[in-house]
């Protein structure tokens, strides 16, 4: 069935391991990821923004994952990527989806708060759980010293509050990761004191951790190697978000892995078979290669296989 993500974060704070939340956009994506899940006996998230709604619509999506739920048997929560205004998360929670994000992350504390309670009160009323959002991502390196990374990164003191008084069942937190495939300039950091302390005045509280690709350089160089230009792009380390799921964090988020595993498959098939123009021909590789990459992820950086 269709499932909200609490006992799936109950089992990964518990088991000190980390849920994947994959972004789908079309039908090859959530086949790939969801075949990956089934040979894992994994727990699943899938996530859609609103740039997602946009490409496909809100009920294509819907039916997509009521289908996948349907042939592959398993229990996936569904869940909106960054809202950005209570309309939206409304339209998702009234159009079945079992999870929503309310980003009020741009706003101050209290407007923040405030939106978040909102989203927050007609969500659980219809039996949905709600993701929340406190500091802005933005790498280390932009934030040059002490002060500006206090202003940018999540406040501990804050987020305690912060969860108290809007009743969010999850908190996304900036510690250092941001989104895209150009995370880091030089060596990758991440603030691992901040969220060992978010973590410690928590306790038992799940956190997500968005910006969270490694951006595997294979898939890079695939890139690269078949007529692409992604240049300089560096991720989070696949041991750093395994340390993350041993301090709270229950839910990784995933997307431009997936952009890239999928565009590097295609690059390549079209590279070498210029004159092939079945779709379905370099669409099932690229839904392999989804599948591959996120059984490679359960296993080896959520640890959440046979979970
Ligand atoms: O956080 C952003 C996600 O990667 C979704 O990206 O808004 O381009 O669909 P998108
Ligand atoms: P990546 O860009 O690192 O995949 O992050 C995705 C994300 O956080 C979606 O909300
Ligand atoms: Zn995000
Ligand atoms: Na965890």
């Amino acid at each position: 069935p269709l499932v909200t993500s609490k006992e799936m974060f109950r089992k990964a704070y518990e088991g000190q391991y980390a849920v994947g939340a994959f972004n789908v956009n079309n039908m090859e994506i959530i086949q790939g990821i969801v075949d990956a899940a089934k040979e894992e006996q994994a727990p699943l998230i899938l996530q859609v923004s609103a740039g997602a709604r946009k490409y496909a619509k809100h009920i294509y999506l819907m039916k997509l994952v009521e289908a996948a739920v349907e042939d592959s048997g398993l229990s996936i929560c569904l869940h909106l990527d960054h809202g950005e205004d209570f309309e939206i998360c409304k339209a998702c929670i009234d159009g079945g989806f079992t999870s929503v994000m309310i980003d009020g992350s741009k706003y101050p504390f209290e407007e923040n708060i405030a939106l978040t309670k909102k989203v927050v009160e007609y969500a659980h009323d219809k039996g949905v759980v709600v993701e929340a959002e406190l500091g802005r991502l933005a790498g280390i390196e932009d934030a040059v010293n002490v002060s500006d990374r206090d202003a940018t990164f999540t406040d501990p003191d804050q987020a305690v509050e912060f969860v108290e008084r809007t009743g969010v069942d999850s908190l996304a937190i900036a510690i250092g990761t941001s989104h895209g495939a150009y995370k880091f300039k030089g060596e990758p950091k991440l603030d691992f004191e901040r969220l060992e302390k978010i973590s410690d005045m928590l306790p038992g509280f799940p956190l997500v951790l968005h910006g969270a690709s490694t951006v595997l350089p294979e898939f890079v160089e695939q890139c690269n190697t078949y007529g692409g230009n992604v240049k300089g792009a560096q991720g989070v380390p696949e041991e750093m978000l395994l340390k993350a799921g041993k301090y709270g964090v229950c839910k990784i988020n995933i997307d431009t892995d997936l952009r890239l595993a999928m565009t590097a498959s295609i690059r390549k098939y079209l590279y070498e078979n210029p004159s092939e123009f079945d779709l379905r021909k370099y669409l099932s590789p690229a839904r392999e290669a989804i599948k591959n990459m996120v059984k490679h992820k359960m296993r080896n950086v959520l640890n959440c296989s046979g979970k």
